[in-house]
């Protein structure tokens, strides 16, 4: 696996990146994945859906992993999660080797999953009760989370009263409130609207900028891993594994005016090439099929 900081050599990393890059790096390790293989029973003659993994992830730290549908990104998330077993290697979070689902990773989906039958309040107290908090502080917790997501004044109302926006900050609120070493996100924002979208990635730096989490966050928007991460993972597929890590060379806090600087552009272009290919002879295998009425043209 290779790590690089895609920069070509007309542009300067700034002094602050520099510095933080530094900083990062010295931090403590918040999770360890080594050697992470997956396969699925009956697939013994066909790759691995994951092959060979390792990479580790330092203490606040905000990483994207992106790559093609289907090359197991999700798997992978569910298995760091303690959801899907481990077919080979490990994942340690916080030193800990990972057997199952523990409240030391909180985890969002792209679907929404919060509980219909209870309020938004009683969604995010949910586990803090669990961890046998009282009713009082469970709820002064509850509170003060929404209150961070923005929706102090819906505490009261159920899930179905609620945006896709708003749902994914419950749930992400509802994460937090058990202080999790690390937040796994798979594709959180996958189903909002482009504007809704643009601003829940403002609103989950903000909230990671307040809060002492470390953040995996899968998605397949070029866009959105340039904007939200420290560094990108890119995975290939057949088997799934790291093609490259890459350094995000774009200075924080970020905005949406970032997108159009060199800097931005340059690992948008290296993301392309990994993930997109330029395949010239792709058209040429697709099958020939026309469909126009007798003595009308097609165009050619
Ligand atoms: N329970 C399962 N049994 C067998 N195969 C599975 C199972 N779960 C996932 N797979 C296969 O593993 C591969 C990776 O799936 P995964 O959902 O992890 O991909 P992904 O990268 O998250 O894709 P997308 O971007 O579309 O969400 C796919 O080929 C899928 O069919
Ligand atoms: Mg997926």
């Amino acid at each position: 696996m290779e790590e690089a900081l895609v920069l070509p050599d007309y542009l300067d990393l700034s002094p602050e990146l520099r510095k933080r890059f530094e900083s990062i790096a010295a931090r403590e390790t918040i999770l360890e994945v080594s050697h992470l293989r997956k396969e699925f029973p009956g697939m013994e003659n066909r790759p691995p859906i994951l092959g060979d993994i390792s990479f580790e992830v330092k203490r606040r730290e905000f990483i994207c992993v992106i790559g093609a549908s289907g090359c197991g990104k999700s798997t992978m998330l569910r298995m760091l999660g303690g959801l899907e077993p481990c077919t080979a290697g490990e994942v340690r979070v916080s030193g800990k080797s990972v057997h199952g689902p523990g409240a030391d990773r909180g985890m969002v989906f792209q679907e929404y999953t919060l509980f219909p039958w209870l309020t938004v309040k009683k969604n995010v107290m949910f586990g803090p009760r669990m961890a046998g908090q009282g009713r009082d502080s469970s709820e002064a917790e509850a509170l003060q989370w929404l209150e961070m997501v923005g929706l102090a004044d819906r505490v009261d109302a159920y899930p179905n009263q609620l945006s896709g926006g708003m749902k994914q900050r419950v749930a992400i609120a509802r994460a937090l409130a058990n202080y999790p070493d690390i937040l796994l996100m798979d594709e959180p924002f996958g189903a909002l609207d482009a504007q809704t979208r643009s601003q829940m990635q403002r609103h989950l730096l903000q909230i990671w900028r307040n809060v002492d989490v470390t953040i995996l966050f899968v998605t397949h928007d070029l866009d959105e891993a340039i904007f939200l991460a420290d560094r990108i993972v890119v995975l290939g597929a057949h088997p799934g594994r790291i093609l490259e890590i890459i350094q995000v060379p774009v200075d924080r806090p970020r905005s949406q005016a970032q997108a159009l600087s060199p800097h931005f552009l340059a690992v948008k272009k290296r993301l392309e090439q990994l993930i997109h290919p330029e395949d010239p002879d792709a058209v040429k295998s697709l099958p020939m099929i026309r469909m126009a009425r007798v003595g009308t043209e097609a165009e050619p």
